[in-house]
C-alpha cells in the first residue's frame, strides 16, 4: 500500500529544488499533486515530467504572497482533483545582508514569501480540511530559524515565525483532526546554497564559496543534504505515519543542529 494513495497534495514552490523532489516522492507514493511556483516555466516543466511518468499533476502558477493567486491555486486544485488533503508550504527564499545594511524592502520581501505565503496558503486550505475533519499541513522552517545565522536576520525572523505559527495553528486545529508540523532543513543542495558567481556579495541567491565550504564542513554527517532527504521527512508528516504528531519541528540537517 502506498503511503499517499488517493490523496491530493498542494506543494508550493515545487517547480524546482526541495519542493520538486517532494512532488516526485509524493506522486510516487500515490498522491495527485498541484505543482505551484511563481516561475511558470519550471512549474510547467515539472508537471510535464510528472505526467510523463504517468502521475497525476496540475500546474498552478501563483505568487504565494498574493491572496487572490493563492485562492485560485486552491480552487483550481479542488476543480481538478476534488479536494485538498495535504498542504506543504515549501515556497521560500533568502536574500542576505548584515542587519545594519538591511532596508525595509529587503526585510519585508523575506517575511512576505516565507511567512505571509505560508499563512495565506493555510487560510485558503483550512476550510476544506475542516469540512472533512482531516488534513495535513506541513510547513518549512530552517535551522536558521532555530539557531540564527550571520547575514540572515530577516530569514531567521521569518522562519522562526513559521515555527511559532505552526505550533499555534497545531493547537487550534487539533480538534478538527488536522495535523500541523514543520521541518527545518540545514544545508541542502539547491540554488539557494549554490556558489555565487561573484563570491563576495550576499545580496542575491546563492552563497560565497567560503561560506558554503565551512557550512558543509560543520555537518556531522560530512555531506550536504539532498532535496530528497527533506522530502522524506515531509512525506512522514503528510502521511498517516504521523497521525498522532502535531506542532513538531524536525531538523533535517545531518546533525548540524541537534
Ligand atoms: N536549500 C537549503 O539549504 C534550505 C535550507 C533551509 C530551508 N530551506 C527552505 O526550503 C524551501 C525550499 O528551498 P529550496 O532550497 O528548494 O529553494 P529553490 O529556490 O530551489 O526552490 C524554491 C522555489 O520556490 C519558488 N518561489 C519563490 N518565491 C515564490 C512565491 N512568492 N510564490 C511561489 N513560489 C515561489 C521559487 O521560484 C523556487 O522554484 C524554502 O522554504 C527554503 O527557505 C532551504
Amino acid at each position: 500500500m502506498k503511503l499517499l494513495e488517493g490523496k491530493v497534495a498542494i506543494i508550493t514552490g515545487s517547480g524546482r529544488g526541495i519542493g520538486k523532489s517532494m512532488a516526485e516522492l509524493f506522486a510516487d507514493e500515490g498522491a495527485a499533486v498541484a505543482i505551484n511556483d511563481i516561475d511558470a516555466d519550471v512549474c510547467n516543466a515539472t508537471v510535464a515530467e510528472l505526467k510523463g511518468k504517468g502521475f497525476k499533476a496540475i500546474a498552478c502558477k501563483a505568487d504565494v504572497t498574493k491572496d487572490e493567486d493563492v485562492k485560485k491555486m486552491v480552487d483550481d486544485t479542488v476543480a481538478a482533483f476534488g479536494t485538498v488533503d495535504i498542504l506543504v508550504n515549501n515556497a521560500g527564499i533568502t536574500k542576505d545582508a548584515m542587519f545594519h545594511k538591511m532596508d525595509d524592502k529587503l526585510w519585508n520581501f523575506i517575511q512576505d514569501v516565507n511567512l505571509l505565503g505560508t499563512i495565506l496558503c493555510c487560510k485558503h486550505v483550512i476550510p476544506i480540511m475542516q469540512a472533512k475533519q482531516s488534513g495535513k499541513i506541513v510547513n518549512t522552517a530552517s535551522t536558521t530559524g532555530l539557531m540564527g545565522n550571520i547575514g540572515q536576520t530577516n530569514y531567521a525572523a521569518a522562519k522562526g515565525g513559521v515555527i511559532g505559527f505552526t505550533k499555534g495553528l497545531a493547537r487550534e486545529l487539533a480538534m478538527h483532526k488536522i495535523n500541523v508540523n514543520c521541518y527545518g532543513p540545514g544545508f541542502v543542495e539547491t540554488r539557494l546554497t549554490a556558489v555565487k558567481a561573484d563570491g563576495g556579495d550576499r545580496s542575491g541567491l546563492g552563497i560565497p564559496k567560503g561560506v558554503r565550504d565551512s557550512g558543509i564542513s560543520a555537518i556531522p554527517f560530512g555531506r550536504i543534504g539532498q532535496p530528497v532527504d527533506v522530502a522524506k521527512v515531509a512525506l512522514f508528516f503528510a502521511s498517516t505515519l504521523s497521525d498522532y504528531v502535531t506542532g513538531e519541528v524536525i531538523s533535517v540537517s545531518g546533525g548540524l543542529l541537534i
